[in-house]
């Protein structure tokens, strides 16, 4: 088990998959960007599930490594032999002898600050290795996921807030965050096309802010920094003015979410994964994040940093009622108790020093 996670939030998410796991017995799973935060709890849960499963699941893990860091680097590979690991770019064309029967494409820039470094790598990424992870499970007739981003909305007019699938989005194509944004349109649309056009069984998931133990303290995403300051005794930084406001859904919930989609998706759909509850700002997350380390923490409110792209949106929160409703998507962990579990994690792991 990769010390950089929980075992007992691992736990719960097989926990939680209950029979719906079953159908991956004796079945391999394609998974790219597999060192990444995401990457890591599939594998990890695959894993796990072998214990259990009457044949295990074969996970075969593709990454570059590009953001990967030391909790992904190659010392930390799994040793199953059930877990094959391929140091591979995405944007190359890629393959496996055997049968393939789920591919995952988790592959991506997903932190701001990557996406600000990585503008071009973040669109190729999303395009070109969407469109690999396709042609792949159009030859191998397998099913594929595809990690599209919340951020396809951009910055909803209100009355779209709780944001629902249908909702079209209201996207910037030149500034900061376009390349992230408009390059995960695209992959969507790739998805739709070989679903329409060759009948591969695609999906399409769009996480809210997913956040946990396993998060790397240079990841740069709001909760990680934090966590990273609070760590060092530094003062918090909240950009902007502090009143944009996220919603945050801890690993586990969403984890159980995007198996479900994996497992139960209807063909072609996009879905929702997120807690939408509470919806708050930057400035309230800090509030909550007193109330559970049980102290004053001191933050200052600045102008968004250079490395970082400004241009955010001002709010942030999904609809979840169509996961609900086709996949019986419930999340559960309430934002204090996933809090304290990764401040807790964090402050084991985190050094201070990024
Ligand atoms: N975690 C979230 O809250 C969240 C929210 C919205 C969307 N997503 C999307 O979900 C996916 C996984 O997110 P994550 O949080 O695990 O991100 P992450 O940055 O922790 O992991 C992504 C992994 O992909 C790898 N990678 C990047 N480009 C690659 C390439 N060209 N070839 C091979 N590997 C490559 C990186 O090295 C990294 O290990 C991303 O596509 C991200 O955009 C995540």
């Amino acid at each position: 088990m990769n010390e950089f996670l929980l075992t007992s939030d691992v736990e719960e998410i097989v926990q939680r998959l209950e029979g719906h796991a079953l159908k991956l017995a004796g079945k391999t799973v394609l998974l790219t960007g597999a060192r990444g935060f995401l990457g890591r709890y599939f594998t990890e849960v695959f894993l796990a599930l072998n214990q259990r499963l009457p044949q295990p699941v074969t996970v075969v893990a593709l990454d570059n490594l590009i953001t990967a860091g030391k909790a992904g680097g190659e010392d930390e590979l799994p040793a199953s032999p059930n877990f094959h690991f391929f140091r591979q770019d995405v944007i190359q064309p890629f393959d496996w002898e055997g049968p393939v029967d789920y591919v995952i494409h988790a592959a991506g820039i997903a932190s701001p600050f990557y996406y600000r470094a990585y503008p071009l790598e973040t669109m190729e990424a999303a395009v070109s290795g969407v469109r690999n992870a396709l042609d792949l499970a159009l030859r191998k007739r397998a099913r594929l996921v595809f990690f599209s981003s919340s951020e396809i909305y951009g910055d909803p007019d209100p009355a779209n807030v709780p944001t629902q699938e249908s909702y079209r989005g209201h996207v910037a194509c030149q500034g900061p965050r376009a390349c992230y944004d408009e390059s995960k349109r695209l992959g969507e649309t790739l998805c739709y096309i070989y679903h329409e056009k060759h009948g591969v069984h695609a999906n399409t998931i769009r996480p809210f802010n997913v956040y946990g133990p396993g998060m790397q303290e240079n990841d740069y995403r709001v909760l990680p920094n934090f966590a990273n300051r609070i760590k060092a005794g530094a003062p918090l930084k909240v950009y902007g003015s502090g009143h944009q406001t996220r919603t945050f859904c801890y690993i586990t919930d969403a984890m159980v979410g995007f198996l479900l989609v994996m497992l139960r998706g209807a063909p072609g759909e996009a879905y929702n994964i997120g807690n939408p509850k509470p919806e708050i700002s930057m400035v309230e997350l800090v509030k909550r994040i007193e109330t559970v380390l049980g102290r004053p923490v001191a933050h200052d409110v600045i102008e968004y940093p250079d490395s970082y792209p400004a241009d955010e949106p001002n709010r942030r929160c999904p609809n979840i009622r169509k996961a609900r409703l086709q996949l019986e998507y419930a999340p559960s962990v309430p934002l204090e108790e996933g809090l304290r579990r990764f401040l807790t994690w964090s402050d084991r792991m985190y050094t201070g020093e990024v």
